[in-house]
Parts: C-alpha cells; structure tokens; sequence
C-alpha cells in the first residue's frame, strides 16, 4: 500500500511572526510565502486578519500571490471569522482556521465561559465559517492541558458543524512524547466521527520536545502537522520544519509516511528566512546550523574522509547547502554574477540586481574572493529594503581609550545633506546620536548583533539592530567591510522602516 502523505501546515507567517521582536513588512512577508511554496508547503497560514491592517493586507496578498493552501487564522468571533474570510476569500485554496481554548485554566481566566459556552461558540463559529469557506480547521488552544472527555466532545461537535481539520495544540509545550502521542490515539479512538476529518497537531518549544512530541503524534496517527521554520513562534518557538522533515526522512523505517517537502530547499529557505526576521539561526542548531555538517575533531575528519557516512547521517547536499564551485572575484562581469545568482535560485529584477553588482564590485575590489554567503548576504540586503528615506552619505568617527567618542554623521534626505555631529559611549553610540539629531524623535536601540559573514581578515560585517519606535520594534540590517559603516546603516535602516510602516 502506498504511504500517506502528511500535510504541512507552515505558521511561520503567523505563529512565528509572534516571535518576540520579529516584525515582517508585506515584502517580506510575500517573499517568505514563495519560498515556503517552493519548499512545497501544503497549507501556509499567513495571519490573523482581524489582528492589525498590516495583518490583513498580509494575508490578502499571500493568497493572491501563492497557489498552495493558504489559511487565516480567527478566534470564534463573527468579526474575526468575517475579516480572516475578506483576507483569503481570492486564494485559490483558502482555509478558515478558528479556534477557542478549551483548558479549565484558560476557560475560567482568560475566557471567563462554561464548557458550555465554549462548546456553543465552537460549533457556531465552525458553521459560520463553512458558511463561507469549503475548508474549516478547528483548533481546540491548550488542548494537551484540556480534559481529553471534553475534548472527545468538543471535536465531534465541529466535526459535525463542518471542520475538516482538527488541531490538537501542545500550546505552552508541557506535554511529553509518550503523552502526547497517548492523547492523539484517545481522540483518533473515542471521538466517534474523527474519520470524516484531518488530526493536526501544532507542537510549542517550551521544555524543547516540540519535534519530539510532533513524532510521537504522527506515530500515534496525526495526518497534519503544524511547523514554522527555524523553529520561531511564541516564546520557545514551534516545531522546527527543518528538523522534523530531515527527522522523517532520515528515519524512515520509523514512519509510515511520506511528506511533499524538497528537502533541497530548506537551507536557503531557513537562510533567508533568518535574514529576513532578523533572529540569526544558532550555531548548533540541527540541520541548519554552520556546525551542523561541520567535523572538527581529528578523528571524525578521519573518518568523514574515509566514508562520509561515518559520522554524517545525512548529506548537507540533501538539503541544499552546497559547496560551491564557482566562485566569483573582482574581474567577474554582469553575466557571471547573474549566472550565479541564478544558481543561487534568486530572479532579481533588473533593477535588483543593477545595485547589487555594484556592490558586488565594490567588495570585490576589498576582498579576493567573493563567496556564496557574501552574494547571500549583498542580495538580502537589495531586497527587501524600505524606501530610504534616509540615506547614509558620509561620517567620520574619533574614538580611543582615553578620549570621548565623537562622531559626525551625513545623511541625504529629500536631496538634502544633513550633519549632526554628537558625543558618545564609543563610536557606534556617538554615530547613532548623530543620527537621532538628523532625524528627531526617540529611537532607543533595543537589540545590536554583529557577525562575520564569513571568516578571514576581510570579512563582511553583518550589523542587525532592533530599535522601539511608535510602540513597535523595526529590524534593521547593515553590511559592510567596516563594522562601524555597517552599524550605521543598519540603524539607518530601522528608522527607514518605522518611518515606512507610519
Ligand atoms: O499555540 C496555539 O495554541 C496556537 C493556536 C492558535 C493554534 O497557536
Ligand atoms: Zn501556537
């Protein structure tokens, strides 16, 4: 008999987009959803509609623009449900997804209603949905702490009203494997209609068993699962896609299933994706980590060379990170360097990669070879990018161990040149008050990373800030040679981005 295929439900858009500090424009939003469609995502829940305007143009956009599955999430509210159906309703596979919690603790605090109440919102809130959308997921929110009677009750009363996917959420990620599993098999065994639906699971990170406990559910008969990649979402984050496909594919002989994923795609996927959101991925992290394929001590390089399958239980070419061969240095032209874009799987347009060669030139020119992740690196930078409202021209820094930093910034605005110059704790904080002084108002620095984006003395610095403003955070990101200049725009860049989401 031909395996089933499990359904991949990615909430990257949604679920990851309420990673603490993460904050996509549209853009970046509809650039995350072709590369989960490339990935080959069946279902991608772009957003919760009735949560902020940016939210439901998001949603809108992703549906007209992917062709897989594309669902909006709503509480069981008809205003909600409304808004989450004027957001998908030109998909070309639109999902309504509603759900309620279903938990004692959150029934009686949060929601302040009965079992009773919560069973009535449920089914009326699963038929208004159908009323609109052939396609109605039902999530019952903390189910691994609800009781599994009521939860027995609840599914079959939306299954009834017309859900054609239920949704079991480990919400706070308290569960355990072998529980967990335990729970999918009493509702696959005691609701009495479960076969007329699809069991989803959506796994949270908090005690870092949501792959765990997502393995234990499609052991225990779950057809959907639930992912973000890199693992992001609320707190701990979710189910990390990456780590649970290369865990099904892997290991196989442990499951009776197959998944429409090409795994080729995941590193680039999970690459631009940490570009993007601004949360870089850790070194160790599985699959997609820079150590992850890496072998450092003596004897498993030994090995490794003797037969790579002696300590790596999957190729990194499976998926998708690719030494490369062609490699790119200052006498390369226009045609080469679009040649190996194209290798790349990037189609810029013309104007894209107009100022992306120049930059291109203008690094080749410091560093004698150009590699993949410098190309990664100057691309992500062109696209994507706010309108510059302001843009960096020139400055100049004084700094040492015995004097005050100072810095003078220029920054061309409206075919101006402003300057500013300012004091400060070290160069980049005097820099950043030069900044402030051009362009007013408060923009408090919350978060400053900076790394090499590859090795050796003349490594690009990559400068990701976080900064509050207008009671929201603006990622911004800065790439240069010199790690102050990188600095500098990449704050420069965060500003452009309040200013463009006012
Ligand atoms: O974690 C959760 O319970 C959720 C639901 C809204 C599916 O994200
Ligand atoms: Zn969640």
């Amino acid at each position: 008999m031909p395996k089933q295929k499990i359904l991949i439900l990615d909430t990257t858009l949604r679920d990851g987009e309420q990673t603490p500090g993460v904050n996509l424009n549209l853009s970046e939003k509809l650039e995350i959803a072709r590369l989960l469609e490339k990935l080959g995502a069946d279902v991608i829940e772009a957003g919760f509609p009735a949560a902020s305007q940016g939210d439901f143009d998001a949603v809108k956009a992703v549906a007209y623009t992917v062709k897989c599955g594309v669902a909006a999430l709503a509480r069981c509210v008809p205003g909600d449900i409304e808004r989450a159906w004027e957001a998908v309703k030109h998909g070309e596979k639109p999902r309504l997804h509603v759900f309620i919690a279903t938990s004692e603790i959150h029934m009686r605090h949060k929601l302040r209603m009965t079992r009773g109440q919560v069973l009535r919102s449920a089914v009326e809130s699963v038929k208004l949905a159908k009323s609109f959308c052939g396609d109605v997921e039902f999530s019952c929110e903390d189910a691994s702490r609800s009781d599994p009677a009521f939860l027995y009750e609840i599914l079959a009363a939306v299954i009834d009203a017309g859900a054609g996917t239920v949704n079991i959420p480990d919400t706070v990620g308290y569960s355990m494997p072998g529980e967990f599993g335990a729970l999918i098999r009493g509702i696959r065994e005691n609701v009495h209609n479960i076969g007329k639906a699809v069991v989803s699971v959506h796994c949270h990170n908090d005690l870092g068993l949501a792959v765990a406990n997502t393995i234990s559910a499609i052991q225990n008969g779950a057809a959907q699962v639930e992912t973000t990649i890199n693992g992001l979402g609320e707190r701990a984050g979710n189910c990390s896609m990456e780590e649970l496909i290369m865990g099904i594919t892997t290991r196989g002989d442990n499951f009776d299933i197959t998944h429409g994923i090409n795994t080729t795609r995941i590193y680039r996927t999970s690459v631009r994706t940490a570009h993007l959101t601004g949360v870089p991925i850790s070194v160790n992290k599985a699959i997609v980590g820079a150590n992850a394929f890496a072998h450092e001590s003596g004897i498993h390089q030994h090995g490794v060379l003797a037969n790579p399958m002696t300590y790596e239980i999957m190729t990194p070419d499976s998926v998708g990170k690719t030494e490369s061969s062609l490699v790119l240095g200052k006498l390369s032209g226009r045609h080469a360097f679009a040649d190996k874009l194209e290798s790349m799987g990037y189609s810029l347009s013309q104007e894209v990669m107009g100022t992306a060669f120049v930059e291109f030139k203008s690094l080749a020119d410091r560093k004698k070879t150009v590699t993949d992740e410098d190309l990664e690196a100057i691309v992500s930078h062109h696209l994507n990018s706010a309108p510059e409202l302001y843009k960096l021209d020139a400055f100049q820094i004084q700094s040492g161990n015995r004097i005050h930093a100072m810095a003078s910034v220029t920054l061309l605005h409206d075919d101006e040149l402003l300057t500013e110059a300012a004091m400060g704790d070290g160069p980049i904080d005097a820099a950043y008050n030069a900044v402030i002084r051009i362009v007013g108002g408060d923009w408090p620095l919350v978060s400053y990373d900076i790394k090499a984006v590859t090795g050796g003395m003349d490594a690009q610095g990559e400068v990701t800030v976080r900064v509050r403003h207008g009671g929201q955070t603006h990622t911004g990101r800065g790439l240069s040679t010199d790690i102050i200049e990188a600095s500098v725009l990449a704050y420069v860049n965060a500003i452009n981005r309040g200013y463009d989401r006012r």
